[in-house]
């Protein structure tokens, strides 16, 4: 049976996007697709009073089945609400890649649907993502396309090179597709190795300093789309401490290399409005899961290794949001 997102609790994203637009700060969008991910979400934006946009992608409905999810997304808005969080929740399909998908995600409860048909040839792109747009604004549901294409892998996310927004490209995009927030290609890129080593510098310590992200496209695209709602996905800054530690740990992550803070900062001052995360989340968790098997390899209690790296998330995302999006307090 059809269920309307106001009734479990949601917002769309629109008033949220106006908000931060104005007040030069990014909403949090954070990935999930299992309890302690979510709840660390949950608890980590109500903490730091931030409105949120909580996410799926069509592998993570996959992994943890749709009505499992759908079901856990409004076990997190009573929580929210019992523990006296008042902050704004979205519900959102990450890379949504087609009508069906969107339609399916709308009917049982999200609020905001990324349609990315990034992947498709420009007119191929609109029609898509207009039909999808249609489908969404008859349920007041919020929609994200995309323009130009992110390098990286991840389940279910795949390109090799990006190829950046062409600035050209935004008015006539917006205008014939009616989307309400537009997710550009400006450097970033999904996953943990968004730069191979020889595109990057190494500073003084010998860290791997990334090549800074095109904000001259950014500056393009605003001047012709002004205050319209921007987003910035593969905005994770893969965090070297937690990258470290899974290393010491007996993880291997070679030249895993992130956005750096204060280009996100920096991002979120002007028009980007909503800024993915999801791979400095699994690192978190990675990193943390490991160090308590190295510390204690008796424990075999998932309590006792997924609740440390539920706290250990709560605390990444309360300093994102204070210190990087600017999204704290904005509740
Ligand atoms: O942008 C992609 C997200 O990080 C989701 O990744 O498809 O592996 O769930 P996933
Ligand atoms: P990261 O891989 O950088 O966390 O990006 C996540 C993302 O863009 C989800 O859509
Ligand atoms: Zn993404």
């Amino acid at each position: 049976m059809a269920v309307n997102y106001k009734d479990i609790g949601f917002v769309n994203t629109r008033e949220m996007f106006k908000k931060a637009v104005s007040g030069g700060y990014a909403i949090p969008a954070y990935n999930f697709n299992n309890m302690e991910q979510l709840q660390a979400i949950v608890m980590g934006c109500g903490q730091s009073k931030s409105p949120v946009i909580i996410q799926v992608s069509s592998g993570a409905r996959k992994y943890a089945n749709q009505t499992m999810l759908r079901y856990m997304a409004e076990g997190a808005v009573k929580m929210a609400r019992e523990a006296g969080y008042t902050c704004p929740i979205a519900l959102h399909l990450d890379h949504g890649d087609n009508y069906d998908l969107c339609v399916s995600c709308i009917e049982t409860g999200f609020s905001s649907v990324m349609i990315d048909g990034s992947a498709h040839p420009y007119e191929k792109n609109i029609e898509q993502t207009k039909k999808v747009v249609e489908y969404a604004h008859a349920h007041d549901v919020t929609v994200e396309g995309e323009l130009g294409v992110l390098a990286g892998i991840e389940d279910d996310v795949e390109a090799a090179k990006s190829i950046y927004t062409q600035p050209d490209q935004v008015v006539d995009f917006v205008n014939k597709t009616g989307v309400d927030s537009l997710a550009i290609s400006i450097g970033t890129s999904h996953g943990a190795y968004k730069f191979k080593p020889e595109q990057c510098t190494r500073n003084a310590n010998g860290v791997l300093v990334p090549p800074p992200l095109r904000f001259d496209i950014l500056e393009e695209v605003e001047k012709r789309i002004p205050g319209f709602p921007i987003v910035l996905h593969g905005s994770s800054s893969v965090l070297p401490y937690y990258v470290e530690l899974i290393n010491s740990t007996g993880g291997k992550l070679q030249a895993a290399v992130g956005i750096p803070a204060d280009q996100l900062r920096k991002a979120a001052r002007s028009a980007v409005c909503k800024i993915n995360i999801d791979s400095d989340g699994r690192l978190v968790m990675t990193a943390i899961i490991r160090k308590v098997f190295a510390d204690k390899p008796g424990e075999f209690d998932p309590r006792k290794y997924l609740g440390p790296a539920r706290d250990e998330l709560i605390k990444m995302i309360v300093d994102k949001n204070e210190n990087v999006l600017g999204s704290a307090g904005k509740a």
